[in-house]
């Protein structure tokens, strides 16, 4: 069956040959476990992993040496909320949020190390800045954004965000699980102290790589210990950056797919994939707008939109759409205090999300599906 898949809020797919190519390459010419050895397949490794780095930094205006690659956007974030709290602080995060920043918040406060609160993203990006001002307290010290929602096409503004946190010294922590590879991210300009992101989604490479990038006014503890490569005699983690993060083998081929994610993403140039994204979404707003009883949650001019059917439930809808060989993901997607804030916490939502691989064609596959639906 010809596939259309519009799942690529959860991963994308199909990985361009380049991504493909890049793993396999470093399988074969850089096979050597990098920084452990000195022949010349690990210091093949090595030279491939730091200029792995380079391209991740330069891509998000980071620094090499705190460009830290984990095993996921939630190891990212596990590892920034956890490293950067200390006993007693103030965690202010937006109801937009993914389970990756709220379980790991909840655990902290479970153990009695910090409090946290919300500030209402459902509004305006001024309404937004207004709750966070109001919420904001002596105590607090730790600011969380969900740059775009993985419900609907939200996008927080982080550059605003990142100003108050400079203005005020707090430190700003931003998930970029949806946006990165979608859309423009700055580490300076938007005054982010970590950057957490996946290396699978927009960025195109195999699973297995997150990436965390920190400013140099973040201080981070880390939270897995084991060999890193360096000061092995030493009882502790390493002080240096990146290897104090970095326990552990690291998984190099699909890093090497996540550099060329990144070489992908400037050739094509990100201006170009966000016009197609948005063109997409647009296409898909309108044909759901036609039909008589389906809903959109949320706002849908972007790489994520969500729908809803007054009588038909989401997971109805994606066994036919599954059946149609159509690709997108039902029900409710990791995200509690998002679906309540969209209004969509009773049996979540039908998610559509694009990527570069998607074509007009596949937005009428979709719609006539949902139209015969929305008929019977
Ligand atoms: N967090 C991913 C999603 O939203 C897996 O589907």
């Amino acid at each position: 069956m010809n596939l259309v898949y519009l799942d690529h809020a959860a991963t994308s797919w199909p990985k361009p040959r380049e991504i493909l190519d890049a793993a396999r390459d470093a399988s074969v010419h850089a096979g050597g476990n990098p920084g452990r050895g000195a022949h010349p397949l690990s210091d093949a490794a090595s030279g491939l992993l730091y200029s792995a780095r380079e391209e991740a930094a330069s891509f998000f205006g980071g620094i090499p040496e705190r460009t830290v690659f984990t095993s996921g956007a939630t190891c990212s974030l596990n590892i920034a909320i956890r490293g950067l709290v200390r006993p007693g602080d103030h965690i202010l995060f937006d109801n937009l949020v993914h389970n990756a920043v709220l379980r790991p918040i909840r655990a902290l406060e479970a153990a009695g190390l910090c409090t946290s609160d919300f500030y209402d993203a459902s509004g305006s990006d001024g309404e937004l800045m207004e709750s966070l001002r109001a919420k904001a307290g002596p105590r607090t010290r730790l600011v969380i954004a969900t740059h775009q929602s993985n419900i609907c096409s939200r996008i927080l503004p982080i550059r605003e965000i990142g100003r108050f946190c400079r203005e005020r010294g707090l430190l700003f922590v931003v998930d970029a699980a949806q946006s990165g590879g979608h859309l423009p991210i700055s580490l300076p300009e938007d005054g982010i102290d970590a950057l957490c992101l996946p290396g699978h989604k927009g960025l195109m490479g195999l699973p297995g790589v997150g990436l965390l990038l920190l400013s140099d006014r973040a201080r981070c503890d880390p939270l897995l210990f084991g060999g890193a490569g360096i000061r092995s005699e030493d009882p502790g983690m390493p002080e240096e950056l990146p290897e104090r993060l970095e326990a552990g083998t690291l998984p190099l081929p699909a890093i090497a797919s996540v550099a060329a994610g990144i070489r992908l993403i400037r050739k094509t140039g990100l201006d170009a994939i966000r016009r197609h994204e948005e063109k997409l979404s647009a296409l898909f707003a309108e044909g759901i707008g036609r039909m008589g009883r389906y809903r959109i949650a949320g706002e849908s001019r972007g790489g994520v939109v969500s729908i809803l059917h007054e009588t038909v439930s989401p997971a109805a809808i994606g066994t036919c759409l599954a059946e149609q060989g159509i690709c997108v993901r039902t029900g409710y997607h990791c995200a509690p205090l998002a679906h309540r804030t969209l209004g969509t916490e009773k049996q979540g939502t039908v998610r559509v999300s694009f990527g570069l691989s998607n074509t007009a064609q596949d937005i009428e596959r979709i719609l006539n599906v949902l139209n015969e639906i929305d008929e019977f």
